[in-house]
């Protein structure tokens, strides 16, 4: 049965900008209640504004999704604006680029705290409001580059797959509870996530080429979530890459290698 997004609970992470800010918007026209969260506050306030433009409920709460505190501030907002929580979306992201040998253990751990020990430790918090939800749901937007490892891109291809995999053992551990657990894997999009990375050791070597719209990722985001899909690939160029790597894993790992080497 499909799940209808109208008064849904929403909390969304990484609404500021890019994926998270299409999704509150495409969730808002569908008259979903939303409390989202980033740290850059002034852009939140406006995107609020913006959504009860469209008629629907909008707060926020602006802080970083690594702080403890902060993550418990959020569930309690929750709490005791919508008395509960239908869906959870974790969405804040960054990345870094450059090769392994000149990085370092700072960037590898920020990018783990914030891909991955933020979404699972405000999923942990969230529980006990989604086991009360209506067709409760928790979504994960994870990337390709966790399906498919790729150079210049270890920290972030580690935070990816990690992200994969938890949410693939969460999906089973909470079916008797009816929770749905939605993995959300974009290939490259068109937002200002190139612009945060923390660490740049180098030109990004693939570019932006075959990026699609943030405005794109976030509709079909919002449809698989009504539909109540497991997992979705809204890049087809993306899609192509996990599927050929499946395939034949050792022909994608030489054109890997090669076309890395002529970087
Ligand atoms: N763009 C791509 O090509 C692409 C491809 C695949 C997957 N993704 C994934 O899509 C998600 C959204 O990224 P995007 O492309 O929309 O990039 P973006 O425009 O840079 O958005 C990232 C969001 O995360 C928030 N954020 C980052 N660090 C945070 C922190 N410590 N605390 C709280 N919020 C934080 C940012 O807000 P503040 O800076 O205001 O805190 C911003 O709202 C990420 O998980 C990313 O890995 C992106």
């Amino acid at each position: 049965m499909r799940r209808a997004l109208a008064n849904a609970r929403v909390l969304l992470t990484g609404a500021s900008s890019g994926i998270g800010r299409e999704l509150a918007l495409a969730l808002a026209r569908r008259g979903a209640r939303l409390l989202f969260s980033a740290r850059r506050g002034e852009l939140l306030a406006s995107l609020a504004e913006e959504c009860r433009q469209l008629g629907t409920q909008a707060e926020f709460l602006a802080g970083d999704v690594t702080d403890g505190g902060f993550r418990a501030a959020l569930i309690d907002r929750a709490g005791i604006s919508f008395s509960g929580l239908d869906v959870l979306v974790n969405n804040a992201g960054v990345s870094a680029h450059g090769l392994f040998a000149g990085s370092d253990e700072a960037t590898l751990r920020q990018i783990m705290e914030v891909n991955f020990f933020a979404p699972v430790e405000l999923t942990r918090i969230a529980l006990p409001l989604l086991r009360s939800g209506r067709k409760p749901a928790i979504v994960n937007i994870g990337s390709i580059l966790g399906h498919r490892g790729v150079p210049f891109n270890g920290e972030y291809v580690a935070s990816k797959f990690a992200l994969r995999g938890w949410t693939e053992a969460l999906r089973a551990e909470l079916a008797g509870d009816g929770i749905d657990v939605l993995l959300i894997s974009p290939g490259t999009t068109e937002t200002e996530f190139f612009d945060h990375l923390i660490a740049s050791r180098g030109k990004l070597p693939w570019g932006k080429s075959g990026a699609i719209s943030a405005a794109a990722v976030a509709e079909q985001t919002v449809r698989a979530l009504e539909r109540r899909r497991h997992e979705i690939f809204p890049n087809w160029r993306g899609h192509a890459l996990v599927l050929a790597n499946r395939l034949f894993p050792r022909l994608v790992d030489r054109a890997i290698t090669r076309w890395s080497r002529s970087k």
